[in-house]
């Protein structure tokens, strides 16, 4: 049994007297264990797909349709109580900003030892314990000195490794990580995804990876899903999209990745802008955009099983 399924999911909000769809009929898998990235230009839908997860959407956004499934839990149901009881608990998320995930005014020792006593029955020392193991998984070095700390003590890289830290420290089955190193320089980008796939292999968690960077989506990730739109344009084995993406959009989007042998300022992009929400055709969302448009594009593209995945394009070979 997959530990999280999203079945048709459709996340928007009302205006103008009919619906706004953001996310438009997103199905996904996620086995115990495993590490999808979730790929796409800015505005796809990844992270309000990501918060209607732990149904954390900001209202008006609403989920209008579609199951959320999470260890045989029905997410898209589940009462107020049972989600705080998860979120932090058995899901955990780290997002980008660091900063904004921890506040100024406390040691980062209180900060991690009351996530810990939120979600476990645990007295002050042995809070403090895991809170020490949980720093010295992420590779904090001094455990128990930090923990006396402020946030602005630590630098960026150290500050989102403490938030890995308060995601770990329940024991978490799902971590959602939302860009989690776009902040940081490139060398501290590739540590903390290491840290990821180490925490990974070691707690058996499994990652939902969020990012525009497919090299570091690469490094960690079995699977990807590549969204464009709201909707899921393919998905495969992170090598074989690599090999072979079968995809206009995910081709496009992997002649973007800047490579060695580039000559100096060049920056390749994808010709013409990203859809706006709302103004979205009926059809394949790519559409506008793509150089092996047809006719039939003005249609949506069926989401179909392949020899590598999933794609949804009428051009695509099998
Ligand atoms: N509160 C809101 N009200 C209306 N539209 C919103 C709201 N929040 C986000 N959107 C729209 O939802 C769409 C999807 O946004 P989302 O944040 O999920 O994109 P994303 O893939 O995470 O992008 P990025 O890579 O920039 O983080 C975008 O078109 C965005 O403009
Ligand atoms: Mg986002």
């Amino acid at each position: 049994m997959a530990l999280l399924e999203l079945d048709d999911l459709h996340i928007g909000y009302p205006a103008d007297g009919g619906m706004i769809e953001l996310v438009r009929g997103l199905s996904l898998s996620l086995d115990a264990g495993e590490a999808i990235g979730l790929v796409g230009e800015s505005g796809s839908g990844k992270s309000q797909t990501a918060l209607a997860i732990l149904q954390l959407l900001r209202p008006p956004l609403r989920i209008l349709k579609g199951r959320i499934r999470f260890d045989g839990q029905d997410l898209t149901d589940a009462g107020e109580a049972a989600l705080r009881r998860l979120r932090g608990g058995a899901i955990s998320m780290v997002f980008q900003d660091a900063m904004s995930g921890l506040n100024p005014a406390f040691t980062v020792g209180v900060q991690l030892t009351n996530v810990i006593s939120a979600h476990r029955k645990a007295s002050r020392a042995e809070a403090t314990r895991i809170a020490v193991e949980a720093l010295d998984m992420v590779g904090i070095r001094n455990p128990e000195a930090r923990l006396r700390q402020y946030p602005h003590q630590f630098s960026g890289g150290m500050r989102q490794r403490v938030l890995i830290a308060m995601a770990i420290a329940c024991r978490p089955k799902l971590l959602i990580a939302d860009e989690p190193t776009t902040a940081l320089d490139v060398t501290v980008q590739a540590q903390i995804v290491d840290l990821l796939g180490d925490l990974r292999r070691k707690l058996g968690l499994a990652v939902l990876f969020i990012t525009h960077n497919l090299d570091l989506m690469a490094q960690l990730c079995d699977r990807a899903v590549v969204l464009y739109g709201g909707m899921l344009m393919e998905e495969g084995k992170v090598d074989a999209l690599f090999a072979a993406p079968a995809h206009p959009y995910t081709r496009a989007l992997l002649a973007c990745v800047p490579r060695l042998s580039d000559l100096p300022g060049v920056i390749h992009t994808i010709e013409g802008s990203a859809p706006v929400a709302g103004r979205l055709t009926t059809g394949c969302p790519f559409a506008p955009r793509c150089g092996a448009r047809v006719a039939q594009c003005a249609d949506r593209p069926p989401v179909r099983l392949v020899a590598s995945g999933r794609i949804a394009c009428w051009k695509a070979a099998a």
